[in-house]
């Protein structure tokens, strides 16, 4: 698809109004800046929900050496160790930075910020705001922030739906606002729409986030990488709702206990306990679960009449299901939460597309591996969208901007709908994988993510999810095959464009069954 040309006044698009993109806006002041969002400023952002906090090695006994020593554990020999290194170095910036736009952390009563733990943390290094409602308290404050900086034009109820490109660069945007759809020209566009929870039946997300922004990116050439990792959340509140509430690992930090309902503490012979990593915990839960026993997480010893006090939104949670965490047992259950892999980027957010970069969620900079640490993705996304706003003001405009040229015209941009995929994601792409079932989830998504009907984005983005999770034959941080339970004695990332990843699901599929036809 193609649009009229940029010129070199056209302001910077972000796309996205969670930290990522909220960081990226104001860091981008003076330049002029259309930040664009699908809901109100700072809704239907998985930033909102964060309840944990945002680790930084601040603590007294504490550096970035430790804390980038046990990201690469949690990343279970997939991180990128210098990107991690880079990242981890500037906690303390990203810290300031928040705080410089009216963040107020929590603090003991000594004065000294209260320093949470969560899981395969060696150290107390999680700030938090509000006790549980520090992604409130994010987004309040950077949302504040923005609304007040002249260089940033708010466009809420914004729905961007295709990159426009010529000659492989980028020259702008298609988004559906309420008067119709339109281009936007931009030689800078930078994606930070979330994650891709919204996919699965199971999830702590906002149920409309699928990955429009990793769907954007592929259609348009952008390399994905690391697809297939995404983590399992082992304690969401076990109910209907859709998405499930979170009960946050930092419940577990302060003591609490994981019980089936015949009072056996399961995590007890596990080194680390219930502050074993996460894939640990979530395959353990889930065990359980599949074993037909109902899991509980017990905080009434541990936390007891505090609980109110230290977990106020967690409290509030619980008590619209009729439970109080102080004396009752909470129903817990793994939900998809966060996803490790999305748009290949370098250390400056740097996307294999010139003219696009990617921030926070939608982004895979190398940091997480296989297996994120907690809380490192706020503090991932904050520190990154200030290096994507400096490396895009040393931009300048190429002098030669490609003139449009027809392309093909897009399968779709009719508005996505996830729902179509669900039923197969969570079937086959959950917690534990293996051949069969990637095969069945392979051969149907992808005539969906072939056609042009609403479910074809979603469809996209699950059926790259399969075919990375197919084609890695090994288990590995949250990428768990019941058929290859082992791991590679190297770890390796994989990365591929959308026609590699359709030509792989082609030759995956039996061809007779599935019409050969380009994205
Ligand atoms: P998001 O915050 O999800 O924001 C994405 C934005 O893009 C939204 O504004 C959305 O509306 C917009 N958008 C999406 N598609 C489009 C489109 N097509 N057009 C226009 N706009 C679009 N991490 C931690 O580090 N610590 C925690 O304590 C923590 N707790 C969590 C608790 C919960 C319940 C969840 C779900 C996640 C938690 N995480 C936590 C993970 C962390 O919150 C997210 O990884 C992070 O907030 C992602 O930020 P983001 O800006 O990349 O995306
Ligand atoms: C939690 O509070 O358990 C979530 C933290 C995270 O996802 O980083």
């Amino acid at each position: 698809m193609n649009g009229p040309g940029a010129g070199p006044d056209d302001p910077v698009i972000v796309i996205g109004s969670g930290i990522a993109g909220l960081t990226t806006a104001l860091a981008l002041a003076p330049l002029p800046v259309l930040l664009l969002t699908r809901d109100c400023l700072g809704e239907g952002s998985s930033t909102a929900l964060a309840q944990g906090g945002i680790a930084a090695s601040v603590g007294a006994d504490d550096d970035a050496g430790l804390h980038l020593a046990d990201t690469l554990d949690a990343g279970d020999g997939l991180c990128d160790a210098d990107i991690a290194a880079t990242i981890l170095d500037h906690a303390v910036q990203a810290i300031a930075m928040l705080a410089r736009n009216g963040m107020i952390f929590d603090r003991d009563a000594d004065g000294t910020i209260a320093l949470g733990l969560e899981a395969a943390h060696s150290r107390r290094r999680i700030l938090h705001a509000g006790g549980d409602g520090t992604g409130a308290a994010i987004t309040e404050a950077l949302a504040r922030a923005v609304r007040a900086c002249p260089s940033v034009t708010v466009i809420a109820g914004a729905d961007a739906r295709r990159l426009t490109m010529a000659n492989g660069r980028v020259t702008g945007i298609m988004v559906h606002q309420a008067g119709g759809m339109r281009h936007i020209p931009a030689w800078r566009v930078v994606l930070a729409t979330g994650g891709i929870g919204g996919l699965f039946d199971a999830t702590t997300n906002p149920v409309g986030n699928y990955g429009a922004g990793v769907a954007m990116a592929a259609r348009a050439g952008a390399v994905l990488t690391d697809m297939e990792f995404v983590q399992f959340h082992p304690t969401a509140l076990a109910s209907n709702s859709h998405p499930l509430a979170l009960i946050s690992e930092a419940v577990r930090g302060e003591g609490a206990i994981l019980l089936n309902d015949l009072g056996q503490r399961f995590m007890d012979g596990t080194p680390g306990k219930e502050l074993a990593p996460r894939d640990v915990t979530a395959r353990a839960i889930h065990a359980q679960i599949k074993a037909g026993r109902r899991v509980f997480l017990d905080a009434r010893a541990a936390i007891g009449d505090r609980f109110g006090s230290r977990f106020p939104g967690i409290a509030r949670l619980c008590a619209a299901n009729g439970i109080d965490p102080a004396r009752d047992l909470i129903p817990v259950q793994p939900a998809a939460h966060y996803h490790m892999g999305g748009i290949l980027t370098d250390a400056q957010g740097r996307s294999s597309l010139p003219g696009l970069w990617a921030v926070g969620e939608c982004a895979s900079t190398g940091l997480h591996g296989a297996n994120r640490l907690a809380s490192n993705s706020l503090l991932e996304a904050a520190v990154m969208g200030m290096a994507v706003a400096r490396d895009i003001r040393d931009h300048r405009f190429p002098r030669r901007q490609p003139q449009p040229r027809p392309q093909l015209a897009p399968t779709t941009i009719a508005p996505a709908d996830p729902a179509p995929v669900r039923a197969v994601v969570s079937r086959h792409l959950g917690v534990l994988r293996d051949a069969e079932g990637l095969d069945m989830a392979i051969a149907e998504l992808l005539p969906l993510a072939l056609s042009d009907r609403p479910g074809a984005d979603p469809a996209l983005v699950a059926l790259s999810v399969a075919v990375f999770a197919r084609l890695r034959q090994e288990s590995r941080g949250a990428h768990s095959r019941t058929d290859f339970p082992a791991s590679q004695p190297i770890g390796t990332r994989h990365s591929m464009t959308l026609s590699q990843i359709i030509a792989a699901a082609q030759g995956i599929t039996a061809p007779d069954l599935v019409p050969a036809r380009s994205a």
